[in-house]
């Protein structure tokens, strides 16, 4: 166990809420055979999740959003501030996944260097990125699927369609989606990974044939205005401004450079995903290595296809025609090719199931791993005797997730995903520069360049974005956040395994 290595820092570990657990515990606690998940992931299975995951909703659909009210043609610039705030965090990301190696990303990076109870808000936090995450994209996969049964001329009832202009209606699509990924991942890791692959190949392709098709449809007076000018954002109440308007004083308003801000920290979403490589790592036939390369490798794949496509896109038509639901298909519609636009829902449809079943595969190990430790109850933590998956945390979750995504209407939940997300990236790299002075003697495969300055300014990139965000999206996070504080005092502390070890040492 952890407290037989001895360091220096021994005596300092037995903090209450902030108690660490050591790498060595979490990596040992891992090879436990009723709690040990099958090694079977390679860097090119972790690099097409990556990609799998990360290309999604975001640029399927936010990217003719935030284009038409936030950024116009200067969306390709607000991606490419997202991509620099995530590049500086898969920085200190592929540190930290690459000297502990075990399920759960953020939250197990945080156990080993910040102590229990950041982790467990980290874990909470993960918890609303990937379980809402998942519901958002299902509900956004729902509605290209009836776009496509429409143009195939056949119809859901209104009922079963959503809700739409505050008229309530179970999304059964949505839901059943959920459902049927659960029951894929419960059967194990290497066919959800096949399964990906081959829907990662056809989502890139479609993404391609956008960039390589749409470059031949460019109109230049369409970039002019490049970043139009700032217009006040009248009719919103106080919440919706961003809180770097509310603090700053400024009067709320889109387009402009302030709004290319804006914009990245909602296009951010088009990222999510990146950091669940991570969350796979105790998976991986070979993690020091494969993890980091995976992470930035998909990272980089993305950030690339993101910026091309925006480009292309507000090139083809003006930033004020792009349509809200379905923009890199309806660009091609309405040039008078419903061909391509016919091919790129169907792909979009496709991709979107992979960023789902990823983000489910992630909140579920996430859950595992705090399960594991005893912060949330041990049941979730048995694997299935056969499959060698943790399929107790992903039934429960994948239920919760259907339930979620059938009957929830989620714009704004897209905003409270990315407060989440920038909240762990705040926390990880925060973790990185302990963890260097608490462990130096550590192996690390991969270091973080110029620590503490990229983990600084990581820090910094990640909470602008944060301050970007409408004041109403961190009232909801505070929400979310004290209902974990709560569960943590109330079950957490004293079921902890590491609590309970560090009482028995005690004892002994
Ligand atoms: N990055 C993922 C998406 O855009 C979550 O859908």
């Amino acid at each position: 166990m952890g407290t037989e290595h001895g360091t220096p820092q021994d005596s300092r570990r037995d903090r209450g809420v902030f108690r660490t657990k050591t790498v060595e515990q979490s990596i040992e606690d891992t090879e436990e055979p009723e709690h040990a998940l099958k090694k079977t992931l390679s860097v090119l299975d972790l690099t097409v999740f990556g990609v799998g995951v990360v290309i999604g909703t975001g640029i399927f659909v936010l990217t003719g959003k935030i284009a038409k009210e936030q950024a116009g043609p200067a969306v390709a610039l607000a991606f490419v501030v997202a991509g620099v705030v995530c590049a500086l965090a898969a920085l200190c990301y592929a540190e930290f996944a690459s000297t502990v190696p075990v399920a759960g990303s953020a939250y197990t990076f945080s156990y080993a260097s910040l102590g229990e109870f950041p982790a467990w808000i980290i874990g909470w936090d993960l918890v609303l990125e990937l379980a809402l995450g998942c519901a958002v994209v299902a509900v956004g996969w729902s509605g290209y699927i009836r776009s496509l049964l429409d143009t195939a001329g056949t119809q859901l009832p209104d009922a079963l369609s959503g809700t739409h202009d505050g008229k309530f209606g179970f999304d059964l699509l949505a839901c059943v989606l959920v459902l049927v990924l659960t029951g894929i991942l419960v059967l194990g890791v290497k066919l959800s990974s096949r399964v990906t692959a081959a829907i990662v190949a056809i989502k890139v392709t479609v993404v391609l044939l956008v960039v390589v098709a749409g470059a031949f449809f460019l109109t230049g007076s369409n970039y002019e205005p490049f970043i139009p000018p700032s217009r006040p954002n009248e009719g919103s109440s106080g919440l919706e401004a961003t809180l770097s308007q509310l603090i700053f004083g400024f009067t709320p308003s889109n387009f402009g450079v302030m709004g290319i801000f804006a914009a990245a920290a909602v296009v951010f979403f088009a990222f999510i995903g990146f950091d669940i490589v991570a969350t796979a790592a105790e998976e991986t036939r070979n993690p020091q290595r494969d993890v980091p390369r995976g992470i930035l490798g998909s990272l980089a794949i993305c950030t690339i296809l993101y910026v091309a496509v925006s480009i292309v896109v507000t090139g083809m038509q003006k930033y004020t025609e792009l349509s809200t639901d379905a923009p890199l298909a309806d660009a091609f519609k309405e040039l008078g090719h419903p061909f391509y636009a016919g091919i790129i829902s169907f792909g979009a449809a496709v991709g979107l199931t992979s960023v789902c079943m990823i983000l489910l595969l992630g909140q579920s190990r996430v859950f595992f791993a705090m399960s594991r430790d005893g912060l949330l109850p041990q049941f979730f933590s048995r694997v299935h005797p056969k499959f060698g998956t943790p399929y107790r945390s992903t039934v429960l979750l994948g239920g919760i997730v259907a339930v979620v995504a059938g009957f929830t209407s989620i714009d704004e939940l897209a905003e409270l995903v990315n407060i989440g997300t920038l909240f762990a990236f705040v926390v990880v790299a925060i973790g990185v520069v302990i963890l260097r002075r608490s462990r130096p003697d550590l192996p690390r495969a991969f270091r973080t360049p110029l620590v503490p300055l990229v983990p600084l300014l990581s820090v910094l990139a990640s909470l602008w974005l944060m301050l970007n965000l409408p004041a109403e999206t961190w009232l909801r996070f505070a929400v979310w956040m004290v209902v974990g504080f709560a569960v943590y005092f109330v079950y957490g502390r004293s079921h902890s395994r590491l609590g309970m070890r560090t009482r028995a040492n005690r004892k002994g």
